[in-house]
C-alpha cells in the first residue's frame, strides 16, 4: 500500500514493501525521514530540493515523487549503461509508467532489472548476484 506526504507543490509517494532498507533516504535528509518516528516521513523539515536529492538516490523506487512545477519538464536526455550480469542502470529525469498504470517520476540514478529475478520489478534488488551469470 502507498502512503503520500506533502510538500508544498512536491508529493512524496512511499511503498514499503518495495523497500531494501539501503537508508539513501536517510542519509541524503536525516531531518526528513525519521525511521524511528511517527510518521517517519517529515517534509516540513527540509526543503524540496533536499528531499528530491534524497529520493533520486532511493534504489529500489520505493520512494518516488511528483513534483507539480517540474511536470511540465520534458524528457530531456539520459544516460544509460547495461551493467554485466547486472541492472540497466539509467541516469536522467524520466516520468516512468509502471505496469499497472501507476506513474513516478525518477532522477538520478535508476536501477532496472535485466535477470528477471528482482522481487521489485522493475528495479533491481541486487537479487542479479545470486542468478547464473548473463550478458
Ligand atoms: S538485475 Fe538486479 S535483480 Fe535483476
Amino acid at each position: 500500500m502507498e502512503k503520500t506526504y506533502i510538500k508544498d507543490d512536491l508529493t512524496i509517494k512511499w511503498n514499503a514493501s518495495k523497500c531494501i532498507h539501503a537508508a539513501e533516504c536517510v542519509k541524503g535528509a536525516r531531518k526528513v525521514f525519521k525511521p524511528k518516528d511517527k510518521p517517519w516521513v517529515q517534509p516540513e523539515n527540509d526543503s524540496k530540493e533536499v528531499i528530491k536529492s534524497a529520493i533520486d538516490k532511493c534504489p529500489s523506487g520505493a520512494l518516488s515523487y511528483v513534483d507539480a512545477s517540474a511536470n511540465k519538464k520534458k524528457n530531456v536526455g539520459f544516460e544509460a549503461a547495461v551493467m554485466k550480469n547486472g541492472p540497466l542502470r539509467v541516469k536522467g529525469h524520466m516520468d516512468l509508467t509502471l505496469h499497472d498504470g501507476s506513474k513516478m517520476q525518477k532522477d538520478g540514478f535508476t536501477a532496472f532489472c535485466r535477470c528477471g529475478q528482482s522481487s521489485n520489478q522493475p528495479f533491481c534488488d541486487g537479487t542479479h548476484k545470486s542468478v547464473e551469470p548473463f550478458e
